[in-house]
């Protein structure tokens, strides 16, 4: 069995939601308190053993690159001004055994679509998928969960949670039949059902673990959900031929692609920030006594 050293981060996403912020810049480098979606989402990756980080890219997106790179600038004006602390966290962005690869996706065509720009560089290996803007908060990570699960199945892993029935519409939704636990064999996946039909509300959280064959598939879906390439509709097919599992992650996520998840995901970081934790928890007692 091959090791997962590859993850792929689609980033070419235009950010509707939060316009007008990301008309100029990337929703994946909005912060949580002072650290980008994006850097999370690598964390958790580096987390899980993954060395080889793919982003998949676009217009506007250049601040990704730049998040990444050594900033020779910043970094001597903060030595010449003997900035000890704040060199190491400019310097220890991303620790220095990471290779950081960037391929374009040069039309927003979907999910399935941007996994697909990264088959070249992930060639013929099982690889993960991180969505930036699924935050999750826990520790050793999600996504060493899931390697693990991996590392002992030997089969496609894909992180799953439940939510409202009438949420069901925003996701892809998993069946798996009766089965219980953490771990339960995919029967069938659907990309944002209406909840009138959707099989389950098992949701589909931005984590997979997938085999290569993924890529032979995506090659011959057509066009699905809003219009789009989707990875799910990939996934569905390779279920005739490949095992997959569902797993229920331990830890909170938070929907940082909607306004009120990423609020929520501030006040929670904040709340526990070493800096303003405690003049943030101050405030929001005194907002609450307020109203
Ligand atoms: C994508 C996937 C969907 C998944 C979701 C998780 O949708 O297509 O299956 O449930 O991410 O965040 P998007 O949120 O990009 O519309």
């Amino acid at each position: 069995m091959k090791k997962i050293t590859k993850a792929v981060f689609p980033v070419a996403g235009l950010g509707t939601r939060f316009l007008p912020v990301t008309k100029a810049t990337a929703k994946e480098m909005l912060p949580i308190v002072d650290k980008p979606l994006i850097q999370f989402a690598v964390e958790e990756a580096v987390d899980a053993g993954i060395t080889d980080m793919v982003f998949v890219t676009g217009r506007t997106k250049r601040a990704i690159e730049d998040h990444f790179d050594k900033a020779y600038e910043l970094e001597t004006e903060l030595e010449l001004r003997g900035k000890q602390k704040l060199l190491d966290v400019a310097r220890e962005v991303v620790p220095s055994h990471i290779n950081c690869i960037y391929v374009r996706q040069p039309e927003a065509l979907g999910l399935g679509h941007a996994v697909l720009c990264a088959r070249p560089v992930v060639g013929h290996e099982p690889f993960a998928v991180v969505l930036a803007d699924d935050l999750i908060d826990s520790s050793p990570g999600a996504l060493k969960e899931m390697v693990d699960v991996y590392e002992r199945e030997a089969c496609s892993v894909i992180a799953v949670e439940n939510v409202a029935r009438e949420d069901t519409s925003s996701y892809g939704i998993v069946d798996c039949g009766d089965a219980t636990g953490a771990e339960r064999p995919i029967k069938a996946i659907v990309e944002k059902p209406e909840p009138a039909v959707a099989p389950s509300t098992l949701a589909v959280v931005g984590r997979y673990l997938l085999t290569e064959e993924i890529f032979g598939e995506l090659d011959n879906v057509t066009r699905g959900a809003g219009g789009e390439i989707q990875l799910t509709d990939a996934i569905a097919a390779l279920l005739g031929k490949q095992r997959a599992l569902a797993y229920s992650f331990n830890g909170t996520r938070y929907d940082c692609g909607s306004k009120l998840g990423y609020l929520q995901a501030n006040i929670q970081f904040g709340l526990r920030h070493p800096e303003v934790g405690d003049g943030l928890r101050a405030f929001l007692r005194n907002i609450e006594n307020q109203s």
